[in-house]
């Protein structure tokens, strides 16, 4: 048979790298795509070719997915605080993945498998929410065969509580009492490599523990060795923080509404992930080491 050849989107993300070093011990050929030279140069030497390109320009993608039988696109704005990426979540990530499912169709390539968000009822109308939404509608209009994996929270996002309980004082947005089982980025890579051939249209993914906001951050403050002290932020600060940055920066912005609303909102998915918080806030914190490298971007 010959080989079912491989374009990774977001190779060089939290999620993306787990799932390239998945891939290539499986022994897979897999061309990376990402859009930042130097964050490409650390996936050289594990990736079989690699394309730098910021997908969501037009026209950039031509040639790139030649040859590919699956894209699998674990690309998205970045969901940190950090300021280098201005454009919102509708004109990176719906922007660059219709370029992506575009491109896939006129290459010939059969199946697209996208690493989606999980959209509880409380936030499933955010802005963030909504653009991958509106990219699975995409590819299950683009006549591919297709699976899209929706995480809830993945412990890289979580990494800077590490930070916060070092200071002894933990903001939680809300009243700390929403509940959520955030997942380990392993156990998503996993979970995209299971429907890589063929799988369902949609897969919820959480971690293997069910913990209020309140008490994620007393996680926090224990891998940290600290006591603590958790001080409750209202919401509306951070919708009208949102408000004030639309125009100045749009990403931050639909971020803010998105943090706004799931941290007053349950977020629960089926528990597929088997690796424990614990675990990794205790490597971000210098103990045991989990997955510290992938925790720094
Ligand atoms: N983190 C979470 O808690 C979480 C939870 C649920 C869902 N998700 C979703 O899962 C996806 C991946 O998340 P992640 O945390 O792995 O993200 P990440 O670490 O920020 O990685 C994003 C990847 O996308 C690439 N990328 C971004 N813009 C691009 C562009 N215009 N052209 C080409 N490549 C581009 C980045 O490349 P460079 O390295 O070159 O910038 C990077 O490889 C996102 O859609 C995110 O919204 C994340």
């Amino acid at each position: 048979m010959t080989e079912q050849r491989i374009l990774l989107a977001g190779a060089t993300g939290a999620v993306g790298i787990e799932l390239l070093r998945l891939l290539r011990a499986r022994g897979r050929f897999v061309r990376t795509l990402s859009r930042s030279p130097e964050n490409a140069a650390r996936v050289r030497g594990l990736a079989s070719e690699v394309v730098v390109a910021d997908a969501a320009e037009p026209g950039v993608l031509a040639g790139a997915l030649e040859g590919i039988h699956t894209v699998v696109s674990c690309l998205g704005a970045n969901v940190s605080m950090a300021l280098r990426e201005r454009r919102s979540y509708q004109d990176v990530d719906v922007v660059a993945n219709t370029h992506l499912i575009e491109a896939a169709k006129r290459a010939g390539a059969k199946r697209f498998v996208y690493l989606s968000a999980h959209p509880g009822p409380g936030y499933a109308h955010t802005r963030y929410i909504s653009a991958h939404l509106q990219v699975e509608e995409r590819i299950r209009a683009s006549g591919l065969s297709s699976s899209s994996v929706r995480p809830t929270g993945i412990y890289t996002a979580l990494t800077d509580l590490i930070a916060m309980a070092r200071s002894g004082v933990g903001a939680v947005p809300g009243d700390g009492r929403a509940r959520t089982n955030p997942v380990h980025p392993v156990d998503v890579a996993e979970a995209l490599v299971e429907v890589l051939a063929e799988g369902p249209d949609v897969v919820s993914v959480g971690g293997p523990d069910v913990m209020t906001r309140d008490e994620v951050m007393r996680l926090a403050f224990a891998a940290v060795g600290k006591e603590g002290h958790v001080v409750h932020v209202p919401a509306g600060v951070f919708r009208s923080t949102s408000v004030l940055l639309a125009g100045v920066h749009p990403r931050l912005s639909d971020l803010l509404e998105f943090v706004a609303a799931v941290m007053v909102s349950d977020s629960v998915a089926p528990a597929r992930g088997t690796r424990p918080l614990r675990a990794w806030f205790e490597a971000a914190a210098g103990g045991r080491a989990d997955r510290p490298e992938v925790s720094e971007r």
